[in-house]
């Protein structure tokens, strides 16, 4: 049995939405006490279509990916973006990659399917996965996808047999751990030497990996990647793990005369949950890694290799919001007041996983003081059920609509059916037009795989 956790006590911070800068989606605003995004008025929206609902601003969301690819290439010209499709999988968001010019991390047979479906250019996928099923595997060979990022011997024996079977040489990169312990949630620590991705290095099997891959005849070998973790704040992790990296293909080199042509540094810079964080902006990430690619290269004498970055979260997390009904208003005296409202841990699993924490508004009340401080809950029937713990909030009554901020990544690709709950549409918003990309789940859809015998 696991122990509650202990909580700071919150005071109310008397903050007004505008006041949150540092969550907002880019184009947020408030006009006449009410919240909106994209030109949208986040409280007809949501009495429009109805709640719980996921809104993303696709401004933001473009904003983003665009940031990325300046702020890299300003450093390096061979740099390209691939969003990671796990953050915030869907066909719209399938398009709107493929239109900045990015490429997409998949991460499964499913993943891999959406991109088809939205018709991305498979040259342009990287498919990732510590365990690619067979099945997987031939699929991403069938499609022609860009690269395969390696995650086991097995896998690479697979890929090989696979390449072979269907006369083609499948161009990989070799996942490899550099033992750094990147600075965030050890659920989301990827790069320690004791990981379930990739090969590490101490003991020689990244090295082995690599020898494997150049020798097969069915493997095009094309470089490394590495991925250190997820929500990052100081790039000191990754500048620790670029100069170890870095150090590696030298030592490729050196043992096979072959040089890394492609670096992949995955993605996991971190982003603002609440008011007071301050992540590193991408202008800052992109100097760090790139510089440091460069002159690491330099000072081994290696070429600088084409480089690939992966951020996920980054892109989509403060674009997005999810708004909901208040449903009811417990106040349980001298212990606190639970504001329940109509989703909860089937749209949004983080708070329940990570002890995550949110910022939020009263949609309705946007432009007032959060006074009051209540613990905002979900309506499934777990008490670890919360959505924010201790939330400043402004005064909240049934039938207020609630804006959780910075859902946009890791919400609805990790949303369940818990409860035989439907799940949430989601909605693009821009230049004053809400655009329905996904819509709410019917009870028809549950139904869809049951046999009626
Ligand atoms: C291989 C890989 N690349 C990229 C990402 C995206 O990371 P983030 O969303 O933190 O940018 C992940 C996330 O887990 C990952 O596993």
């Amino acid at each position: 049995m696991s122990l509650p956790v202990e909580r700071p006590h919150v005071d109310p911070d008397n903050k007004t939405t505008m006041e949150l800068q540092a969550v907002l989606p880019l184009t947020a605003k408030v006009e006449d006490g009410h919240l909106f995004i994209g030109g949208v008025d986040m409280v007809e929206l949501a009495h429009q279509v109805g709640t719980a609902v996921y809104v993303m601003d696709e401004e933001h969301i473009r904003k983003q990916l665009r940031d990325y690819l300046e702020w890299t290439r300003f450093h390096w010209k061979n740099v390209d973006v691939a969003f990671a499709g796990k953050a915030f999988m869907s066909v719209a968001m399938c398009r709107i990659v493929e239109q900045e010019g990015c490429h997409l991390d998949v991460s499964s047979g499913g993943e891999l399917f959406f991109a088809q479906k939205a018709g991305f250019p498979m040259e342009r996928i990287i498919c990732h996965g510590n365990n690619k099923t067979p099945q997987e595997l031939q699929e991403a060979l069938d499609a022609r996808v860009g690269r395969i990022v390696v995650d086991s011997f097995e896998e690479l024996r697979r890929i090989n047999e696979y390449a072979i079977e269907r006369d083609m040489k499948q161009p990989v990169l070799i996942r490899v751990t550099p033992g750094i312990i990147a600075d965030t949630h050890v659920y989301i620590q990827t790069g320690a030497e004791d990981s379930k991705f990739g090969f590490g290095m101490r003991d020689g099997l990244a090295m082995e990996a690599v020898k494997r891959a150049i020798a097969l005849p069915g493997i095009e070998f094309m470089g490394i990647h590495m991925h250190i973790g997820s929500q990052i704040f100081t790039l000191t992790s990754f500048a620790k793990a670029i100069e170890v990296i870095v150090h590696f293909m030298d030592e490729v080199y050196e043992e096979t005369g072959v040089f890394v042509q492609e670096l992949d540094t995955g993605g996991g810079l971190g982003i603002a949950y609440g008011a007071p964080d301050q992540p590193s902006s991408i202008k800052q990430y992109g100097k760090v890694v790139v510089d440091d690619i460069k002159e690491h290269c330099l000072a081994h004498r290696i070429p600088v290799p084409r480089i690939l970055i992966e951020p996920g979260r980054s892109v989509v997390a403060n674009a997005g919001v999810t708004l909901y009904t208040v449903g009811t208003v417990k106040s349980i005296p001298n212990v606190r007041t639970y504001v329940a409202v109509d989703g909860g841990m089937t749209d949004n699993i983080r708070t329940a996983l990570y002890d995550a924490k949110y910022e939020a508004v009263v949609a309705n009340k946007a432009d007032q003081p959060r006074s009051t401080v209540v613990t905002i809950a979900g309506k499934h029937c777990e008490s670890g059920d919360i959505v924010i713990h201790d939330a400043p909030l402004q005064p909240a009554e049934v039938g207020d609509i609630i804006c959780v901020f910075t859902t946009g990544a890791y919400c609805h690709s990790m949303s369940s059916n818990y409860n035989t709950q439907v799940r949430p549409g989601v909605y693009m918003v821009k230049d004053g037009q809400a655009r329905c990309v996904v819509r709410r789940e019917t009870y028809d859809d549950l139904l869809m795989c049951e046999i009626f015998d």
